[in-house]
């Protein structure tokens, strides 16, 4: 298998802010109930609600922790590493984890504690799935950070599933498990060695920024270290930082795995990095992480440490270890693909056996947009994606936008998708592939006010 730079991981947070406006609240949907049940609350739907009930069927579904699922083992290999890693004086890992958190957070955690800018293109609704407009699905494990280390917690792990929306192909699925980590260190512990150093620059005025400041982007500080911060603190930081994670890769990968660091972006690290592994000719991107912003510290109320943290998305890993050539399998149930794996030897990853091969069955479907509507303005793909997983569930492999065109005379806007569908466990028939390719069809009618061609 080939494997493409982008499975899912880690998003990109370097492409530029988008304008927001245009996906500005639209009226509520009538076809949405006035209230959701999620997780045991009741949250009040508004115009920004677009979780669907097949994504919420995930909930809970905890991949993560299923015994002998490559998630679990992949999780079960990332903390055991961090245990041996990090030991107090008594031999006790340092590390606490915590893998069953609410994914639903509100988007002050999973944006505003992380100084995400308020036009960040992630912010989108496009991107997420919000349950209203304070509360979504995560769509990083990262938007624990705060709540944990306000608790007092200064060594931690957090692995869960998160929600993004996204196109539909072998290496996407719209919920997807990552680890995040945090670590805090005081001065007394990173200059053990050399105790005339310090964290913080001297002309730094330690004050806590205004709740309601908005903070200069890491994207346009100076990119060596944050102001705050003193260039040897920042230098060990980084250095403990780096070998700990070459040292997870090395654990997973092996020891004679080839490796890079790649300087990034982050909102909330700076500075920032990627490391790639060098895998079957391509460079894979594997995790991202950085030296924290010290505000996030501050509002969290620790003012005497500085951090590192990292995130690193599980079924990337996983299709890479196991040689899984499709997301959707860490989904299926069946026993054929269960059974391949096992945690009693974690030290020992199988390479994946593909049970057999179902054919696949592509069918078109055309519509014409609504008067003044285009794609991006108006009709966004990542809506159609999420009808089609409503309607045909796993049974579509890949979506493509294959054809968009304006009518020279009406002005109408026409736009074509290819569907390919192909059951992970079973042969589908043509007419069982058209009858559901009929669904999507009216379907979309209703939906987005679409006459198909
Ligand atoms: N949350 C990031 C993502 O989903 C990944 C990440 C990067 C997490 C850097 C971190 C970090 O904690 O420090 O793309």
């Amino acid at each position: 298998m080939l494997l493409t730079l982008r499975v899912q991981g880690a998003r990109s947070w370097v492409k530029s802010t988008r304008c927001l406006a245009s996906s500005a609240a639209p009226a509520k949907s009538p076809s949405s109930p006035p209230q959701l049940e999620v997780s045991g609350s009741t949250y009040a739907t508004d115009g920004w609600t677009n979780v669907t009930p097949k994504i919420l069927s995930y909930l809970g579904a905890n991949k993560h922790l299923q015994t002998d699922h490559p998630l679990s083992i992949i999780r079960q290999r990332i903390v055991n590493y961090f245990y041996g890693a990090y030991r107090n004086q008594r031999g006790n890992p340092l590390f606490s984890v915590y893998d069953q958190m609410n994914p639903v957070v509100t988007v002050q955690q999973n944006f505003d504690n992380l100084l995400i800018p308020a036009d960040h293109v992630s912010r989108q609704k496009s991107d997420c799935y919000y349950i209203n407009q304070q509360h979504l699905l995560r769509a990083h494990t990262t938007a624990h950070q705060v709540e944990l280390i306000s608790g007092g917690l200064d060594n931690f792990l957090v692995v869960g599933e998160v929600y993004r929306r996204d196109e539909i192909d072998s290496t996407h699925y719209p919920v997807f498990h990552q680890a995040d980590a945090v670590r805090l260190v005081t001065k007394d512990k990173l200059f053990e060695r050399n105790p005339g150093l310090e964290l913080f620059e001297e002309t730094w005025s330690g004050t806590l920024p205004d709740p309601k400041l908005i903070l200069p982007s890491s994207k346009f500080m100076d990119q060596t270290k944050q102001p705050c911060h003193t260039l040897e603190a920042v230098k060990l930081m980084e250095h403990e930082m780096k070998h700990v994670l070459v040292g997870l890769t090395k654990d997973l990968f092996g020891p004679r795995i080839k490796y890079r660091w790649v300087d990034t972006y982050f909102p909330f690290t700076q500075p920032s990095w990627e490391l790639e592994i060098y895998f079957k000719d391509n460079w894979l991107e594997v995790l991202g992480c950085g030296i924290m912003r010290h505000e996030i510290l501050q509002r969290s109320g620790v003012h005497q440490s500085i951090g590192y943290a990292f995130g690193v998305g599980l079924e990337r890993l996983a299709m890479v270890l196991f040689d899984v050539p499709d997301i959707r399998l860490f989904w299926s149930n069946d026993s054929g693909f269960l059974s391949q794996f096992s945690e009693k030897d974690l030290h020992n990853l199988p390479k994946y056996k593909p049970i057999s091969h179902y054919p696949q069955c592509t069918n078109d479907l055309s519509f014409w947009l609504p008067q003044d509507i285009e794609v991006d303005a108006g009709f966004s793909p990542n809506d159609f994606y999420d009808l089609v997983r409503s309607v045909a569930g796993d049974m579509v492999e890949q979506i493509s936008l294959v054809d968009k065109f304006k009518h020279p005379k009406t002005g109408r806007s026409s736009v074509c998708f290819r569907i390919v569908y192909r059951h992970m466990e079973r042969t589908l028939t043509q007419a069982e592939v058209n009858e559901i390719h009929k669904q999507i069809a009216s379907a979309s009618v209703d939906s987005f006010n679409v006459q198909i061609r």
